[in-house]
């Protein structure tokens, strides 16, 4: 049976990307996705406020953020399946289940409300997701349209200061896994922040390799 709102045909994909890859993924890609725990430490949420992240995978990053904020409470979504086989189990071992709820959605046309019971929270965050999402400009938006709070984004950059070769092999790799950096996501996100009337921070990390968006709730005057 498959679940209303999703693409079959991504949700697939993903599935069968992670299928296998799913078992050895915090261990390999705490060497590559950069930037996370960075971003996990600015969420700041307030006591007893709610935090959502938009393509959790394996939930590695709930738990940190759980265990950051203990006042908190965190939902994640994701379109895989079998990330959110691995996410699930993760999540009971830490001993989380009470704090952290995740569901089956597509980042770029969710329900919130019929997901979690509410349609918004205080932070929403995305990790190296966009860069997989097909219309990844419509989980801004979603993002976005679920906050009056912040919404961080951490994800791959354009390598601007790192050498030619080095921009070459990363992109190979990155695409055997249908991952593909956005060129535009920092245009995107400040065109979009702006005409929400919110305030936009970028900071590109270790050349470019990584860049880190914030988005505020308003902007400062
Ligand atoms: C590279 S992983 C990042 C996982 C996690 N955020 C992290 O930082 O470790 C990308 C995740 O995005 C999910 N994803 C891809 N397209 C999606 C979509 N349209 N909606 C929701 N999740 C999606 C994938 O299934 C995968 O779990």
């Amino acid at each position: 049976m498959s679940t209303p709102g999703l693409s079959a045909g991504h949700s697939g994909l993903m599935d069968r990307v992670y299928r296998h890859q799913r078992h050895i993924y915090d261990l390999t890609r705490k060497y590559y996705l950069l930037g996370r725990d960075r971003m996990i430490s600015e969420l700041d949420p307030p006591g007893g406020g709610t935090v959502l992240e938009l393509g959790c995978g394996t939930g590695r990053n709930l738990i940190l953020a759980a265990r950051r904020f203990p006042q908190a409470h965190f939902h994640g979504i994701d379109i895989s399946a079998e990330m959110l086989a691995t996410a699930r189990a993760s999540i009971a071992r830490a001993g989380l289940s009470h704090r952290i709820t995740v569901a089956q959605a597509d980042a770029t046309a969710f329900d919130a409300e019929a997901l979690f019971g509410r349609s918004d929270f205080d932070r929403v965050f995305i990790s190296y997701a966009l860069s997989m999402i097909p219309g990844w400009e419509r989980s801004v938006s979603a993002a976005l349209a679920v906050t009056n709070g912040s919404v961080h984004i951490v994800d791959f950059g354009q390598q601007e200061g790192l050498p030619g070769w080095f921009r070459t092999l990363l992109r190979g790799w990155l695409a055997r896994f249908h991952v593909a950096p956005r060129q535009t996501l920092a245009k995107e996100i400040a065109g979009q922040a702006d005409a929400a009337g919110r305030s936009f921070g970028f900071v590109s990390l270790y050349r470019g390799y990584a860049w880190l968006i914030v988005v505020g709730s308003q902007k400062s005057i």
